[in-house]
This record gives structure tokens, sequence and C-alpha cells, in this order.
């Protein structure tokens, strides 16, 4: 019995693989992968992922090496993961549903889901999303925080910086994106630099004191793997600036 509902009419399926290699992907997910789509591809640089596609029988095509290509403008990596995936639909409809996966929540800061959204639109292919675990969840978790006491906010690193978003201190705050903050290009193999620590604790000393204490989280996302959790004052920022990487995002507790 297909304990599923049919989808039947589905041209793109956006999925995520959740957050801990393959640990938090949904039945749903792995159904429509291996029932469902014709085509998939995915964006991961986790061979433990992979390797568990291969496993539950699903061919598939990683975007990651073909694109991601360090000193790349990132927004046109995108579009060319995009016009991938729209691509393969429009080559023949025996290719369609066509599946994109990414890691963690396709619709948690994902200027690429954004733009596939755009151009399903833009060739009436009817686009089915489906919610995954997202890092979000996971850093609540590893903080063992409960958001709906007193709320939380949420911003990238670079609205907070620009300010086209102004934090209220006496909200806490997590901030995405922290590595890649002040500058546009795919930057994955190199080493961190200072500059982004350095924008973002200049930023936050204007709302926090210099001794506020906040952490850098990188939330486990492979087997075999511990979450980390590095508590700074913001003061010293800088001095870990080794522990920024794109799997990063930073926690500033409210200051009452
Ligand atoms: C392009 S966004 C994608 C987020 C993803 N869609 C999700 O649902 O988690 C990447 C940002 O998510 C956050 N992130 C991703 N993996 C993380 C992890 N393992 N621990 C903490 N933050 C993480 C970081 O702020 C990183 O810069």
């Amino acid at each position: 019995m297909d304990l599923f509902i049919q989808e039947e009419d589905v041209d793109v399926y956006l999925l995520g693989s959740g957050l801990h290699s393959f640990l938090d992907i949904t039945f749903f997910t792995r159904h429509i992968l291996i029932n469902k789509c014709k085509n998939v591809f995915c964006l991961h640089d986790l061979p433990s992922f992979e390797h568990y596609l291969t496993k539950v029988g699903v061919p598939y095509t990683n975007l990651m090496p073909l694109y991601y290509k360090d000193g790349r403008d990132r927004s046109s990596i995108y579009n060319d993961i995009v016009n991938h995936v729209i691509n393969c639909g429009l080559q023949l409809k025996e290719n369609r549903p066509v599946g994109l996966i990414l890691h963690g929540h396709p619709l948690v800061f994902s200027a690429i889901s954004e733009r596939l959204i755009q151009k399903c639109k833009e060739h009436n292919f009817k686009l089915k999303i489906v919610p995954a675990v997202s890092a979000l969840d996971r850093i609540f978790v590893d903080l063992q925080i409960d958001i709906g006491k007193n709320g939380i906010q949420i911003f990238s690193a670079a609205s907070v910086i620009d300010k086209t978003v102004i934090p209220n201190p006496k909200v806490r705050m997590l901030l995405f994106q922290i590595q890649g903050a002040t500058n546009h290009l795919a930057l994955r193999n190199a080493p961190p630099i200072t500059r982004d620590a350095k924008e973002i604790k200049d930023t936050l000393l204007a709302y926090y004191p210099a001794n506020h204490l906040i952490s850098i989280v990188e939330s486990a996302i492979d087997l075999g793997f511990a979450s980390k959790i590095i508590e700074v004052e913001l003061n010293s920022l800088e001095l870990a600036y080794e522990h920024f990487n794109y799997n990063a995002s930073l926690y500033i507790p409210a200051y009452l």
C-alpha cells in the first residue's frame, strides 16, 4: 500500500536533506527520491550523503563540483545550478519530475531556491517544495534553547553589517552566513580570513557591550563528528576567526 498521497503532475521537486548527513532525511523526501524523481541533482560535499543515495538506489548528479569553483561569483553559481535543473526538465518531458536536494531546509537562507521558484513560474513547471530539518533545528538543540521563550531574531550577517536590519539587543539573535559576509565570492576551500569576524564585531559593538558572551555554533553535519560551540567575548571575535566557515553561525544572547 502506498502510504503517501500521489503527486501526479509535479515537474520539479525542491527537497532538503536535513543537516546531519542522511540521518535527518524524512520518509517523504526519501519516498520522492526513490519513487518519483526521474532525475536527481544534489548540492553536497558530504561523501556519506552521496553514499546513502547510492545505497538506496537513487542515481544522482552532484552539481557542487561542477559549478562551485573557488573564486567564482556566488550569484552566477546559483544561476548556473538553477539553469542546469530547469534545462534538464525542458529537454524532454520524460526527464521530469526533476529533483533538487539541498543541504538543510530548502527555504531557509537559500538564494538558489528563490531563483528556482521564479524559473518554475516562468516555464509553467509545477513545483513541489518539501520541508526538511534545517541548521536552525540543530542549533536550537545544540544550544538547548526554546525559541518560544522571548523569541529570537534570525538575520544574515551581511544584512546586519550593511544595516538593512537593526538588531534589538533585548531579543537573542542568530546570524547566518558569517563566513563570506563581506564578499560575493565562493571561497569554500580558502582558509578563513579575519575580515568577516572584524566587520561583524565592529557592527555588533554598536548594540552590545565588549564583554558580551557570544558563540560560534557549528552543528554536526557528518557522521562521527560532534557539534562545536565556541564561546567568546564579543571584543575577541576576531581572535576566533579560524572557527568561521560555511557551516557556522553566530549566536548572540539577549543583553538585558
Ligand atoms: C546557504 S545557508 C543554507 C542553510 C540551509 N538551507 C539550512 O536549512 O540550514 C548556509 C548557512 O546556514 C548556516 N549553517 C549551515 N550549516 C550549519 C551548521 N552545521 N551549523 C550551524 N550553522 C549552519 C550557516 O550560517 C551557513 O552560512
